[in-house]
């Protein structure tokens, strides 16, 4: 017993002689609190190092008393003691407590990460929405563009002017192959928005070229007469009708919100879809910011 507290204390003073070593400013320095902080490390290094010498001690000396039973293993017998009343306590405690957590406690004061982030992102949408309820031209065009340079120009070019194979221009609406090529090959990308599609073959031989400058020409000058089997889907002025075919004269919010949704995959690629990426404030700030580049 004797070599044990000596070599406690032996081990007390090395570990206080460490913390000195290690952070002893903190004792001459004049912050207070410092010092208090370095005596509890003390207090604690005392109590646990002379805590663990006293149940060390009782392991190596305590005798069990009390009547033995009748059955034994190999000799190793087992006593016949009462159940100590702290001990009991705190096992009927702790039954109860499980009732009173599974049945109140726990549902009633669930918490889960998944939910206050779910909370959270709502909050915020919810103050997003508010904030940009009416946001005027200019304000729209502006979160366009920021939009644009970190979701969009990786393909279609810091300038929207588009990356040469990998992506569109936007800058105009269309070019003149691609309005050739959807003329020859039809397109039915945008399901969701045009459930039909556009078949290919609405017009043949020297048509095509007339018609395809007339678009990708932004709609100036005299209509071509061949034009007409178009205008029943697009309309005459090619601004387009809801659910049957999209405004192919510019971007308009409804062809960008589509193209968002369903992406689209034609003669130059494909345009990923961004469905539920981006809100819709941010989708029409987008068609915005596109019409202002044709303007
Ligand atoms: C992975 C590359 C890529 C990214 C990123 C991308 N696009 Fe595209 N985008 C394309 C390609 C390729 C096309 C041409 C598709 C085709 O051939 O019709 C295209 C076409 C478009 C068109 C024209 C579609 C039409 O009907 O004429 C719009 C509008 C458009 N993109 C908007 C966007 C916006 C807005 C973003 C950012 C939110 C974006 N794109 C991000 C590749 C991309
Ligand atoms: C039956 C209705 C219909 C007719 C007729 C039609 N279109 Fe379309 N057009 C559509 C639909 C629907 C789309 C959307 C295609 C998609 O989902 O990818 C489309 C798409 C287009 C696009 C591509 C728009 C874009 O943003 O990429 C162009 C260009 C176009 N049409 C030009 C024409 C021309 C030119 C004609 C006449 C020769 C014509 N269309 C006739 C229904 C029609």
């Amino acid at each position: 017993m004797k070599s044990m507290v000596i070599g406690g204390i032996i081990l007390v003073i090395a570990l206080i002689a460490g913390t000195y070593f290690a952070a002893g400013d903190a004792f001459i320095g004049d912050d207070y609190i410092n010092s208090l902080t370095m005596l509890g490390a003390i207090a604690i290094i005392v109590i646990t190092v002379f805590t663990t010498l006293k149940y060390v001690n009782q392991m190596k000396n305590d005798t069990a008393s009390g009547e033995l039973k009748d059955e034994n293993w190999d000799g190793i017998g087992e006593y016949q003691n009462n159940v100590p009343t702290g001990w009991a306590i705190a096992f009927i405690g702790t039954i109860i407590w499980m009732f009173w957590y599974m049945t109140i406690g726990y549902p009633i004061n669930s918490f889960s990460q998944i939910g206050q982030w779910n909370e959270e992102a709502l909050d915020y949408n919810a103050k997003f929405e508010k904030k940009w309820e009416n946001p005027s031209t200019e304000t729209l065009e502006a979160m366009g563009q920021s939009t644009f340079l970190v979701q969009c120009s990786p393909c279609h070019g810091v300038d929207a002017e588009g990356i040469e194979g990998k992506a569109q221009d936007l800058t105009k609406r269309m070019a003149k192959e691609q309005v050739i090529h959807i003329i020859n090959n039809g397109s039915n990308s945008l399901k969701t928005a045009y459930p039909g599609g556009m078949p290919a073959g609405m017009a043949f031989g020297p048509d095509v070229e007339i018609i395809a400058d007339y678009v990708a020409g932004g709609f100036k000058g005299e209509q071509p007469a061949a034009y007409a089997t178009c205008a029943g889907c697009h309309g005459a002025d090619g601004k387009g009708m809801p659910y049957v075919a999209p405004n192919i004269r510019e971007y308009d919010d409804a062809l960008v919100i589509a193209v968002l949704k369903d992406g689209k995959k034609s003669n130059i690629g494909t345009m990923p879809s961004f469905d539920g990426r981006l809100n819709e404030t941010q989708q029409k700030a987008l068609a915005a910011y596109l019409r202002s580049l044709g303007e």
